[in-house]
């Protein structure tokens, strides 16, 4: 296991592009993510918290989103550059360990996390614990194939969709599946 694929925060204003918004609507994770009538919910990886912001934007004040990252200069970005009336939660997380008990969340994401995860197996048993039965997670990350964005992780760290599919159905979620509407990115949903 090694830090090879850990996004630089060196770099994190990359995180801030607006062009982003375009390739990973935020309405589309959050309409994906809370079909129903849940109030809690997670960020893995946030990172500047740039996407968590407009998330929590559409989800309103009455949801929490939690923003974790492992990175201490990430939380102290988010700390720092979430707007003041912001309900958003910035956390610091230790590595596979999501400090919340059982069945207690409502819903999931990880924008461009998952094929930093050497391996994603641990992380994915832990989102399982900490999901309610019944609820979501989302992956967005990076396309592998040639013709994806240049932007982005070397295409040699990226991991193809139908992988990734494949790593969340052994996991133990169920209705796993891929999710149109993201540019140079795709979807996976799948429910604990
Ligand atoms: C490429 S950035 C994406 C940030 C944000 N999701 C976005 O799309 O704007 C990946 C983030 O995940 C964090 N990260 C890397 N490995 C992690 C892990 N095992 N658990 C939680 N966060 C991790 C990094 O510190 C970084 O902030």
């Amino acid at each position: 296991m090694t830090d090879a694929k850990k996004f630089d925060p060196k770099k994190r204003k990359k995180l801030n592009n607006p062009i982003r918004l375009e390739w990973i609507p935020p309405a589309l994770v959050w309409s994906l993510i809370n079909p129903g009538t849940g109030s809690t919910f997670v960020d893995i990886g946030a990172g500047t918290g740039y996407l968590t912001n407009k998330i929590g934007l559409l989800a309103g004040p009455a949801i929490e989103i939690h923003a974790l990252d492992i990175e201490p200069l990430m939380i102290a970005e988010m700390r720092q550059t979430l707007p003041a009336e912001s309900t958003i939660i910035p956390q610091l997380m230790e590595k596979d360990r999501l400090p919340f008990a059982d069945n207690s969340i409502d819903g999931i994401w990880l924008i461009t996390l998952f094929h930093e995860l050497e391996p994603p197996e641990p992380l994915l048993a832990e989102i399982h614990r900490v999901l309610r039965p019944g609820c979501r997670m989302l992956i967005v990350d990076w396309e592998k194939d040639t013709a994806a964005c240049e932007q982005g992780p070397p295409f040699a760290h990226r991991i193809a969709a139908d992988t990734a599919l494949q790593t969340v159905t052994a996991a133990g979620f169920a209705d796993v599946r891929q999710v149109p509407g993201f540019h140079f990115h795709y979807g996976i949903l799948a429910q604990a």
